[in-house]
């Protein structure tokens, strides 16, 4: 019998293709779970007016963890019209499925792990090592948005500064949003042997809500007196990122700094083959690779899998399988050294299926050829 349950959420463009990719090496590495397929995506947008149908949260909240491919998103005006013709003017309003997921199941923690592989020939620089740690339901994705100034608003004190037809997005920021997305940071600096955390923030701004994400940095810091702790501005830590990225270990800031940051660190090792994500509350998790659905690529089996091959990995070290964990881990290192295989980006002419299977073949043998691998 299957040891786990685990939705499984292809969505659009690519996202098929890559966890295609991702279930070949899950099963090469022995991996035992039961995957039921859920239905997310700009389908079910188009056809039901909801990108995450009732029924797919029922199985989230079913299941032990999800695993999702990708989703393509447009903005408002362009979803309105793609909608099926008896579903438009009913007020159907489009928000992201991943952006739901996080909220719906407080999925607080947006790990994003940035490495060098060595012989990656798009690493920026070796020895590359970054953990972003993201917060994942606050800050400015809350989706409280206003497309025209609510008159109200003028009645508070310095609003009569905002021009009337302005469009508005509230940012929140909670000291306990920002106090457990540090607290897990420093955890996975402490158990990961990592030495130094680097909380990014706009203060000098953004006074009130990075004012608060900044002042519960600090508290959370204290508690962890062997773990240096370090404060940056967003876009200097940007100029620093690509002048000394091996100064900086785990880094963790606010929902779109993170957003931003993470792709930034993921070009820096590779480029969105390479970029995963765990979405990770205190009971579920979502896991995906960091990129898009590329409709230019979808069905074409052209794209690099590592980055959901990757996703794969962290969802088994969630899950407590470790030793499968780092055999996948080990297998991706191996072949990116060989560099024998290699898709499109890498310069290469192989395809995903032909990634995931040299993956999958080095699962389980140890590196015959080490040179500088770990
Ligand atoms: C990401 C993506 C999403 C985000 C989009 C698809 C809504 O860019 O996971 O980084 O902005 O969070
Ligand atoms: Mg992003």
């Amino acid at each position: 019998m299957s040891r786990y349950r685990i939705a499984w959420l292809p969505g659009d463009g690519i996202g098929g293709e890559c966890c295609e990719a991702a279930r070949t090496v899950l099963d090469a590495v022995g991996f035992q779970a039961e995957y039921i397929h859920g239905d997310i995506g700009w389908e079910f947008w188009r056809t039901e007016g909801d990108p995450l149908p009732q029924r797919t949260l029922d199985l989230l909240r079913s299941t032990d963890c999800a695993f999702f491919g990708a989703i393509t998103s447009k903005p408002a005006s362009v979803a309105n019209t793609e909608l099926a013709p008896e579903l438009q003017g009913k007020g159907f309003v489009y928000r992201s499925p991943i952006v739901q997921m996080r909220q719906l199941l407080d999925l607080y923690v947006c790990l994003r792990p940035c490495k060098a592989f060595p012989g990656n020939p798009l690493n920026y620089q070796p020895d590359i090592d970054i953990a972003v740690f993201r917060e994942n339901t606050e800050g400015m994705y809350i989706g409280v948005e206003f497309p025209k100034v609510p008159e109200s608003f003028y009645a508070e004190p310095g609003m009569k500064r905002i021009p009337r037809d302005a469009a508005i997005s509230i940012r929140s920021v909670t000291r306990e949003g920002s106090r457990r997305i540090v607290q897990s940071a420093f955890e996975y600096a402490a158990k990961n042997g990592r030495s130094k955390v680097t909380a990014v923030h706009k203060a000098n701004v953004l006074r009130a809500t990075c004012g608060v994400f900044l002042e519960e940095a600090e508290k959370v810091a204290k508690e962890y007196p062997n773990i240096q702790f370090d404060t940056a501005n967003v876009d200097a830590i940007c100029m620093w990122l690509l002048k000394n990225p091996n100064n900086y270990e785990v880094i963790v800031t606010t929902n779109l700094f993170g957003d931003i940051l993470s792709d930034l660190c993921a070009q820096m090792v590779g480029g969105m083959g390479f970029g995963y994500s765990g979405n990770i509350g205190d009971k579920y998790a979502v896991f995906e690779p960091t990129h898009g659905s590329a409709p230019k690529y979808a069905g074409m089996n052209k794209v690099n899998p590592i980055a959901t091959i990757l996703a794969a990995k962290m969802m088994l070290e969630w899950l407590g399988e470790n030793a499968q964990a780092a055999e996948i881990e080990r297998a991706v290192a191996q072949v990116i050294a060989e560099g024998k295989t290699r898709t499109y980006d890498l310069g290469g002419a192989h395809k995903t299926s032909q990634m995931a299977e040299a993956i999958a073949c080095t699962v389980g043998k140890s590196a015959y050829v080490t040179s500088g691998v770990p």
